[in-house]
């Protein structure tokens, strides 16, 4: 039997929008996995088909799965301790796995890039963002020793200008400069991904012919192909 495929959400600094796209990948990718439209959660363990471990002490993703109760997405909270064992549970139940971690270097942090098929990082063009995305790099390094196995970490660039400016492309470089492999798509800044916060609904739900929907359409492409999922 195909493991079930484990994403993680790292970075050691704050703000750069892992809970945000956690929330958008999860609600885009449950509505694939089970073919639902706009319904909201029954509360029914079966229909979850994706799960998302928030070990980030502010719940701030399980407090928008709570208020939005998007159809196939079950939320659980986890801290260092409780991690393995949360994900060995989501595992057995779900179809994919959505690990959002606190910014910061933690114990959490090195549990959940060990056991993840894939570490997406996510990072603002800035040097600054260069810097913090090695330092996850290095993590994801430590948890691969640890381990025993090689662990895929793709950095996004996050918050990026809708239209494309000179500063992505030299960004983009620099990633590349210090040997982090970029995802092809970025989260582009847009006021709907901010509003996410207060509807607890994903852009995909809220507008679903939008700019920020068809961006979260091609990220999640970008990422189930990069699990090995069928899209
Ligand atoms: N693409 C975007 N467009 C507009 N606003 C965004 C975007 N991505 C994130 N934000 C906003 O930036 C802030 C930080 O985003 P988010 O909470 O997703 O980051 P985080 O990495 O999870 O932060 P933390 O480390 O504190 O958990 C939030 O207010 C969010 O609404
Ligand atoms: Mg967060």
């Amino acid at each position: 039997m195909k493991s079930t495929p484990i994403l993680a959400l790292a970075s050691t600094k704050g703000g750069v929008g892992k809970t945000t796209l956690t929330f958008c990948l999860a609600i885009e990718m449950a509505r694939r996995l089970s073919g639902n439209q706009d319904n909201r959660d029954s509360g029914n363990p079966d229909e979850w088909v994706v799960e998302c471990i928030d070990a980030d002490p502010n719940r701030t993703l399980y407090e928008a799965v709570r208020k939005g109760r998007p159809k196939g997405v079950h939320a659980e909270i986890a801290t260092a301790e409780t991690l393995l064992p949360a994900v060995a549970a989501a595992t057995a139940r779900a179809k994919v796995v959505l690990i959002d971690l606190e910014g910061t270097a933690n114990q959490a942090m090195l549990y959940a890039c060990g056991k993840a098929s894939l570490v997406i990082i996510p990072a603002q063009p800035s040097l600054f963002d260069v810097v913090e995305a090695m330092k996850t790099s290095a993590v994801v390094a430590q948890a691969a020793d640890l381990t025993g196995r090689d662990i895929e970490a793709k950095v996004i660039l996050t918050r990026t200008p809708v239209l494309r400016q000179r500063v992505a492309e030299h960004s983009r470089r620099q990633f590349e400069a210090k040997g982090l492999p970029l995802m092809r798509c970025e989260l582009v800044e847009r006021a709907a991904f901010k509003m996410m916060t207060y509807t607890g609904q994903s852009p995909s739900e809220d507008d679903p012919e939008g700019g920020a929907a068809s961006n979260v359409a091609a990220l999640t492409d970008e990422v189930m192909g990069l699990l090995g999922m069928p899209i």
